[in-house]
C-alpha cells in the first residue's frame, strides 16, 4: 500500500475569494481555518463523501533554505491518519516518505498545540516520494516530509477530519476517489 493517492476531485477546496496569507517571517508558518473558507463544491463532496470536516491548514512554506523534518502528523488527536492535501503556488516541491530505524529517538515538538514527532533524518530511508499538486489522499500517520525546493511561497492546504480511520481504512473509504490504486 502507497503512502500517497491522487483523488479524482475536480474542485479547489478554498473559497474563490479567499486570500492567501503572507507573513513574511522566513520559516514556516502554520494557519488554521474553519469551515467558513471552503469553496460551495468542497462542502458538497465533504458531505457527499461521508467525511466529517474538522479543520483546514495551510502551511505557508517559503522555500529554499527549509530543511527536511521528517515527522509524524498528532494534530490534537493522534487516532487521525489522513488529510487531503493540495500543493498551491509556484513553488517545486516533493512530498517523501520514510522507513526510520526503529530505534530512532524521537522528539515531540509542540505538544500543546499541534504535537508532532520528528525523527533524526540520519535514520532514516527514503521509501516514497511524489511531486503531485494534489488532491492527495496523504498518509500523515507514516514518517513523512514535504520540502519546497524554490524559492517562492508554497502553500500546503490540508483538509483535517473526525473520522478516526487508519490510513488502511481511509485508502478503502475514498477509494472511488482514488485515480491509481
Ligand atoms: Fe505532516
Amino acid at each position: 500500500m502507497k503512502n500517497c493517492y491522487n483523488l479524482s476531485l475536480d474542485f479547489m477546496p478554498l473559497r474563490e475569494d479567499f486570500t492567501f496569507p503572507v507573513s513574511n517571517l522566513g520559516k514556516r508558518v502554520l494557519h488554521v481555518y474553519d469551515k467558513t473558507v471552503l469553496s460551495a463544491p468542497c462542502k458538497a463532496w465533504i458531505r457527499e463523501s461521508g467525511l466529517k470536516f474538522q479543520k483546514l491548514f495551510i502551511f505557508e512554506d517559503p522555500g529554499i533554505g527549509n530543511i527536511r523534518i521528517v515527522h509524524i502528523d498528532g494534530v490534537e488527536n493522534r487516532s487521525k491518519k489522513f488529510a487531503i492535501n493540495w500543493n498551491i503556488g509556484n513553488g517545486k516541491f516533493i512530498m517523501e516518505w520514510f522507513d526510520v530505524n526503529p530505534a530512532s529517538t524521537v522528539i515531540t515538538l509542540d505538544p500543546d498545540k499541534h504535537p508532532y514527532d520528528v525523527f533524526n533524518e540520519s535514520d532514516t530511508i527514503l521509501i516514497e516520494s511524489s511531486a503531485s499538486v494534489g488532491p492527495v489522499l496523504f498518509n500523515t500517520s507514516s514518517p513523512h516530509s514535504v520540502m519546497n525546493l524554490d524559492n517562492n511561497i508554497r502553500y500546503g492546504v490540508t483538509l483535517r477530519f473526525f473520522n478516526e480511520l487508519s490510513w488502511e481504512e481511509s485508502v478503502i473509504f475514498l477509494s472511488k476517489y482514488i485515480i491509481e490504486k
